[in-house]
């Protein structure tokens, strides 16, 4: 009875110990989208806030300083299109509070013509994943969209990688309770968050 107890108490304390360590890093874009229309909230932003639900992680929204219109599909496109030509790296608002203290890092971003918007490559150049577990996560229009997680893990330079999701913005947006379970089940693959021990 008692070796019972012993053990329920070591799971939650490795739960809620390690639930301190993962941080939910994502680029979203509300307002006029491709295929939801005019969204409060992005498709990425509901994923990154299922994957906090599930993980108890913290999340940060990664700002750019400009930002992208949110009146017009058509300027985010031509926009995001010239940054992807450039290589650009535009520039964040924002800067992740005791990034050390975190040894988990999800990255989310929309699919933006076959890569991840050039923000993403400014928040990985940013900040030092060489000691870091990175699990890239994704949304996009298409199903058959180019996977980008390979690129993203690379410009990281991460000590571990883990398999990434891609999420169907739609279903994200609209069918929560269907994307929860997907990213449920995907989360579950990882067992418990103390990845660099297992
Ligand atoms: C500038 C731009 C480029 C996009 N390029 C692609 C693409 O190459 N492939 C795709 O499947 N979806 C593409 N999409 C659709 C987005 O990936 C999809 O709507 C995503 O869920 C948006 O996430 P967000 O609401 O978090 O920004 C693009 C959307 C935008 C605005």
């Amino acid at each position: 009875m008692i070796k019972r107890y012993l053990f329920i108490l070591l799971i939650f304390f490795s739960i809620s110990a390690s639930a301190q360590n993962v941080l939910i890093a994502y680029f979203s874009h509300c307002g006029e989208n491709f295929g939801v229309g005019n969204i409060e909230e992005g498709n990425t932003a509901k994923v990154a806030k299922i994957i906090a639900k599930e993980t108890g992680g913290t999340l940060f929204e990664i700002v750019p300083e400009k930002p992208y219109p949110l009146d017009s599909y058509e300027r985010t496109c031509a926009i995001s299109i010239e940054e992807l030509t450039n290589k650009a790296r535009p520039a964040i608002l924002n800067k992740v509070p005791n990034f050390d203290q975190y040894d988990i890092i999800f990255i989310g971003y929309p699919i933006w013509w076959n890569d991840a918007p050039m923000i993403i490559y400014t928040f990985l150049e940013e900040y030092d994943f060489s000691k870091k577990t990175v699990i890239p996560f994704s949304t996009s229009a298409s199903k058959d969209v180019k996977r980008v997680e390979y690129k993203v893990a690379q410009a990281a330079n991460a000590e571990y990688v883990r398999n990434g999701i891609n999420i169907i913005g739609k279903l994200a947006q609209f069918r929560t309770y269907e994307a929860e379970e997907i990213i449920h089940n995907w989360i579950y693959t990882f067992g418990t968050f103390n990845m660099k021990n297992e």
